[in-house]
């Protein structure tokens, strides 16, 4: 009986080391399989062509020389499923005949939209009391840089705005501080 066990025992240790090999190995190859996809779709979005789209915003002559109002446009590229983030704003300043301004209507500190106050001719942030001038430079308050620029042009008599996805990411030149 005893030399029976001691012939079974290294058979028993080697079948239970190959299937705890096999159970690691195909636990490794599962995992594989399960997180290719998923960095694949992690990724997916930084490797992507960022397309910059103009998006008509209005005719030009709905924007007196001088004023500075709020247009709204949709994003470069709106997923199905963005709904209401598939739509930004910009507050649009006319400088002259046929030079016009774009701010981005968010705050430079965090982010939170900035409100246009005409009798003052400041930008004013809600959040946490940051003030830029007219030309989007800060004025106060905790905001790092000057308020963020689109690229604008007219085009057959519409104003139009260089728009990228979200997060915005092209910028024209020209940042103030
Ligand atoms: S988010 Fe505008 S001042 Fe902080």
């Amino acid at each position: 009986m005893n030399q029976e066990k001691t012939k079974t025992e290294p058979e028993n240790d080697s079948r239970r080391e190959f299937m705890m090999n096999m159970s690691l190995g195909l636990g490794g190859l599962a995992a594989i399989a399960v997180s290719i996809p998923v960095a694949g779709a992690l990724l997916a979005p930084l490797l992507e062509d960022k397309p910059e789209v103009w998006r008509a915003v209005g005719s030009a002559e709905n924007f007196p020389i001088g004023s500075t109002q709020l247009v709204k446009f949709e994003n470069a590229d709106p997923k199905a499923w963005a709904g209401t983030t598939a739509h930004t704003a910009a507050w649009l300043r006319r400088e002259s005949t046929d030079k016009f301004i774009a701010f981005s209507a968010n705050c430079t500190h965090l982010g939170c939209p900035v409100r246009w106050e005409a009798e003052a001719k400041l930008f004013m942030c809600p959040c946490h009391g940051g003030v830029y001038y007219h030309d989007g430079s800060v004025a106060a308050g905790p905001p790092p840089i000057a308020l963020r620029q689109y690229a604008v042009r007219v085009a057959d008599g519409q104003v139009q705005i260089g728009t990228a996805p979200i997060p915005i990411t092209n910028f024209s030149d020209g940042q103030k501080t």
